[in-house]
This record gives structure tokens, C-alpha cells and sequence, in this order.
């Protein structure tokens, strides 16, 4: 495959129109949180510990020594939170169910964890919204994690169960269903760089739990199959384009395949294409990415989805050289002499360059390149500095245009033929944004973490119209 060639035409096309835009009829308008980045009250109702209440407790590990307390307070404040979205008009929620809290130590159900997501999900049915569930984002128990976490092959067994569990008891609630959030974060980051929870740094045991994660998937697929056979179920990825730094260098062509293969196609090859590709089994030999492949793994990793959830926020610009400017991240396993050059782009409040025209790139790949399911961009946004004005109000131009612009991209895509179902906005609320603690803003709606209060911002209102419109300018 290669998300790495890049559609220039359609890149300009999403820069240049400025003309009134609509999306098709039944598009789908939402906005996403995960459970720990919004809940808080991480003691309540018999949750347990999570790798990243653990994390958060390592000195130097989370910005500022930020923790999962309070975050948005949405567990004591869901009902406030639902309204907020229905007066907004968003007509679709993705939020993530918390295994410690349903499956505390991994051990008998915790029925007052399961309640909380009857109750969310009751009431966003009952206020007309669709809820969009993911199983897995992020929050491991941390009893998992002491006996070898994602690394060790039982965590993928004991996944199946959670899910059974969650899938027994709400899976009537749900028209979709999803799995994992970015598995490569949670495999490359939380056990290769070290840069999230469980804050590990073993390339092999990043590389397991890269695939421990991928058979996770296929089992947790099975429990929605059988519990909730009339709704649609699939897995969310963040996937990049990558882009050489000096186009036509065969070093820079072969860092770049490097990092695709890492990055997307250790993920989408085994999901929509049967297994690995041959490139990125030899590239990680020396991790020993073979040998945890057993029988029937790959049947089950690639059951056909009903839906693949696109995460977009940029795209990558790689060069072999290690003169540039950011140098070779140690999550790259098995990519050492590859580096992400700078570029003269503007940039969010996380340091990402931005460059909507990726996004449109990366759909016509995924189109051109995989027998893809129907995609949802399930994520998609952007931290900016947003300053709570004397009025009371945020003007996050800022925000507005980067929404814009991305729309227009994920258009353009359409306009290309892909089949594209829907839209997440990265985050309703401003939340912790892990490693980052609460330093960093994505919300529609700003959060004072100091009294809880949340006051749209002036982006929650243009998405509002967006989507009470279907389209932009019209
Ligand atoms: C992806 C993750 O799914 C989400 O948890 C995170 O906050 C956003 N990206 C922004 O970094």
C-alpha cells in the first residue's frame, strides 16, 4: 500500500474551493471523549486502578503531575453533559466505556460500573443522540498490566471477557460498536517510546502488544457479533500519510516506508488483507513479530467490519537524514535513521504542523489502496490556547478555521467517491490529553477544571450550524 503517495489534486481542490458545501443526506455529526480523559472519580462505584492512574502517579510522567482527577468531572456531571450536547444539536456521541470500572482486577462484573453506561446511554437515546461506543480506549487495568499487560497474550483473552460482559449488557443500546481506539498508541507508545502508559520501553514487548491488541480486536468483534448481531462494529486507527522530505530520494522512499509500515499498514494489512505485510515482518524479526502469531490469529484479526474509524490530526514528513530537525522517536521500533523534518506549515498548540490536505490524501489512499469498509473519521481536531475572555466567551477562530479547512478536506474525499459516513470532532470537552495533563485544549466547550463549569466556545456554535445545515456555506 502506500498512503504515501499523495493526491495533489485533491489537496489543492480542499484548499482552493470556497464554495457552499453539503454532505450526503444521513451523514453522521458528532463529537468524541474517552472515559478517563473526561470522567474523573477514579475512586467511585468500585472502579480500580488503570495503567494510567498508575502512570499519572510516576513523578515526571504527565505534565505538571496532572492526574485523571477531576478532568471534566463528567462522571458526576453526564446528564449536564448530554443537555449540552442537545442543545447543541449534535446528533451522535463516541465516548469510551472504562474497563476498571466494569471489570475491576479483571475479576467479577461491577455492576455499578456497568450503570453509569446505561444510564449515558439511556440518556442519549432518550435526548435523540446516537451513542458510539468504543470498548478499549486506552484505560487497562492496571491487575492486567502486573501480570505482562498487552505484551502478554492472556490480556487479549481477558479483553473478550470485558467485552462479553459490556456487550451482554448494553449491546441493545448501540447501533455501532468499536473495539480499540489507535492501537498503536497504546502498543507503540505505551510500551516501545515509553511516552504513555504503562510508560514501557521494550521494543519486543511493544511489538507483542501491537499484535496482542489486533487479536484483542478479533475477539472483542466475535462478543459484539453474537451479542449485538443487527449493529455495525468496527475498530478506529490513526493513520498518517507519509511523505518523503525530498521527493524521489530513494533513503528518504525507505524511511518512508519504514514508518507507513509501522504506522498504518502493520494495522490495516492484517485487518482488511489476511496478515502482515512481508516488509514489516522482517523489519520487526528482531523483535520477534512472527512468533506470536499463532494459528487462526489471522482469520480472526481479519473478520470483515461493517466500518473503519479514520483518527486524523497530520500527517508525517520523514527523512532519512539525522541532521534533521526532530530526530528519530524511539516508538518508531524498528525504524532507527529516520527523522520528521520541520516544514514551514502553521502549527497547533500540540506542536502538530497542519495540513488539512493529508486528510483528503489519506482517504483516497485508504479507498485506492484497501477494500475499506465504509470509513468514519472518528476523531479529528485540535488543541489551540484558548483564553476564557472577560465576557465569558471563548473566540476560538482559531478552532473555526481548522474545522473548516478539514471539512473541506473530508468533502473533497467524497467528491472523490470514497465512502465516507461521518464526522467526530475531537473533543466536546476541553479533557486531560494524557501525557499532556490538561495543558492542552481540544473542546467545543471550555472546561474551568477549577469549578466545572463549561461554556461553549464560539467553534461549538459554527459546528453547531455545520451540522444543523449538513454542509458549510449553504
Ligand atoms: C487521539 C486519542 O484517541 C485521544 O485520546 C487524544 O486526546 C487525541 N488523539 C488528541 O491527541
Amino acid at each position: 500500500m502506500s498512503v504515501s503517495v499523495i493526491p495533489d489534486e485533491a489537496e489543492s481542490n480542499a484548499r482552493a474551493t470556497k464554495s457552499p458545501l453539503r454532505f450526503p443526506d444521513g451523514f453522521l455529526w458528532g463529537t468524541a471523549t474517552a472515559a478517563f480523559q473526561v470522567e474523573g472519580s477514579t475512586t467511585a462505584d468500585g472502579r480500580s486502578q488503570s495503567i494510567w492512574d498508575s502512570f499519572c502517579a510516576r513523578p515526571g510522567a504527565v505534565r505538571d503531575g496532572d492526574t485523571g482527577e477531576p478532568a471534566a468531572d463528567h462522571y458526576r456531571r453526564m446528564e449536564e453533559d448530554v443537555r449540552l450536547m442537545a442543545e447543541l444539536g449534535l446528533p451522535a456521541y463516541r465516548f469510551s466505556i472504562s474497563w476498571p470500572r466494569v471489570r475491576p482486577d479483571a475479576g467479577p462484573v461491577n455492576r455499578a460500573g456497568l450503570d453509569f453506561y446505561e444510564r449515558l446511554m439511556d440518556t442519549l437515546l432518550a435526548n435523540g443522540i446516537t451513542p458510539w461506543p468504543t470498548l478499549y480506549h486506552w484505560d487497562l487495568p492496571q491487575a492486567l498490566e502486573d501480570r505482562g499487560g498487552w505484551a502478554d497474550r492472556d490480556t487479549a483473552y481477558r479483553f473478550a471477557e470485558y467485552a462479553d460482559t459490556v456487550l451482554a449488557a448494553l449491546g441493545d443500546r448501540a447501533t455501532a460498536w468499536t473495539t480499540l481506539n489507535e492501537p498503536w498508541c497504546s502498543a507503540f507508545l505505551g510500551y516501545g517510546s515509553g511516552r504513555h502508559a504503562p510508560g514501557r520501553t521494550e521494543p519486543a514487548a511493544a511489538v507483542a502488544a501491537g499484535h496482542h491488541l489486533l487479536l484483542a480486536h478479533g475477539l472483542g468483534l466475535e462478543r459484539i457479533r453474537a451479542h449485538a448481531p443487527h449493529a455495525e462494529a468496527g475498530v478506529t486507527l490513526n493513520l498518517f500519510p507519509v511523505r518523503p522530505a525530498l521527493p524521489g530520494d530513494a533513503d528518504d522512499l525507505e524511511a518512508v516506508r519504514r514508518v507507513d509500515g509501522l504506522q498504518n499498514r502493520f494495522f490495516l494489512d492484517p485487518l482488511l488483507r489476511g496478515g502482515y505485510p512481508e516488509d514489516v515482518l522482517a523489519d520487526l524479526a528482531p523483535f520477534g513479530l512472527a512468533d506470536r502469531i499463532e494459528d487462526d490469529d489471522s482469520r480472526k484479526i481479519a473478520a470483515p467490519l461493517d466500518f473503519l474509524g479514520v483518527n486524523y490530526y497530520r500527517d508525517l514528513h520523514v527523512s532519512a537524514r539525522s541532521d534533521a530537525e526532530s530526530g528519530s522517536p524511539s516508538e518508531w521500533v524498528g525504524a532507527e535513521h529516520v527523522s520528521f523534518p520541520r516544514r514551514d506549515l502553521p502549527r497547533t498548540d500540540s506542536g502538530w504542523e497542519i495540513n488539512p490536505g493529508g486528510l483528503t490524501a489519506l482517504l483516497l489512499a485508504l479507498d485506492r489502496d484497501y477494500a475499506v469498509p465504509p470509513l468514519y473519521i472518528t476523531e479529528n481536531g485540535v488543541a489551540f490556547p484558548d483564553r476564557l475572555g472577560a465576557d465569558g466567551t471563548v473566540l476560538d477562530h482559531d478552532r473555526v478555521e481548522f474545522l473548516q479547512t478539514h471539512l473541506r478536506a473530508a468533502h473533497s474525499a467524497l467528491e472523490h467517491g470514497v465512502d465516507l459516513r461521518g464526522y467526530f470532532y475531537w473533543s466536546l470537552l476541553d479533557n486531560f490529553e494524557w501525557a499532556e495533563g490538561y495543558a492542552k485544549r481540544f473542546g467545543l466547550v471550555h472546561v474551568d477544571y477549577a469549578t466545572q463549569r463549561r461554556t461553549p466556545k464560539l467553534s461549538a456554535n459554527w459546528y453547531a450550524g455545520v451540522v444543523a445545515d449538513n454542509g458549510l456555506g449553504t
